[in-house]
């Protein structure tokens, strides 16, 4: 099983269709089954991304491979656990007999809460929005402030670097009140970054940016 994850969490980091073939490719000369986390498909900023399931991408051959969805970013639904499988019929056959005997039911009012949210597309687009928002306002101070951004092409996350120590970064944000994960926490190709969410409210962004440019 490869487990992928684009637009990734944590550096944004977006994955083109000739990629994904040459992962697709690769992993059917092997048998393998390709799990793509496809949660932030919908939050692309600078790049457009793609599913695993995308016709240039797999030629409409769905054999082996799954997308896994969540409604968590892109509904603002974190916390209500909800989101959908598509792709091989037989896996997700097997994934919902999984599913049925470990006794993991979904409660009724979240499956109504879900059928709403996929129904409608205006309030996706409306979060895209603040998300979209809240980015520009951060990556112009960090930028200001000597920071460079990498990746981040898309998802919910900006990887920022001052090009030293992560921890370092850390302390200079907590001095100023900001909390931001470093990205020593997911291995070390994030040493030097720092992982800055963008979830808080556009308020509290605009509050983080003017102590960052401060
Ligand atoms: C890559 C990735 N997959 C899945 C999740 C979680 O999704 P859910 O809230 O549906 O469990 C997150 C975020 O928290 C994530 O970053």
């Amino acid at each position: 099983l490869m487990f992928i994850n684009s637009p990734g969490n944590p550096n944004g980091k977006v994955l083109g269709v000739e990629h994904l073939r040459k992962v697709v490719e690769w992993a059917r000369a092997r048998d393998v089954i390709v799990a793509s986390d496809e949660c932030y498909l919908g939050l692309g900023w600078t790049e457009q991304p793609v599913s695993i399931l995308d016709p240039r991408v797999c030629d409409g051959d769905f054999t082996n491979l799954l997308a896994i969805h969540s409604l968590s970013k892109t509904s603002n639904m974190a916390s209500y656990r909800t989101g959908w499988f598509a792709g091989d019929a037989d896996l997700i056959a097997e994934l919902v007999s999984v599913r049925r005997h470990m006794g993991l039911m979904m409660p009724g009012p979240i499956q109504h809460a879900t059928i709403a949210a996929l129904n409608d597309d205006s309030h996706e687009a409306e979060q895209k929005q603040r998300y979209r928002d809240r980015r520009e306002i951060l990556r112009d101070a960090l930028v200001a402030a000597g920071f460079r951004i990498d990746n981040s092409e898309g998802g919910l996350y900006l990887w920022a670097t001052r090009r030293e120590d992560c921890w370092q970064t850390v302390d200079w944000l907590a001095e100023r009140g900001i909390l931001v994960a470093p990205g020593s926490f997911y291995g070390p190709r994030g040493a030097q970054h720092v992982r800055v969410g963008l979830t808080a409210t556009l308020n509290d962004i605009e509050v983080a940016a003017a102590r960052i440019r401060g």
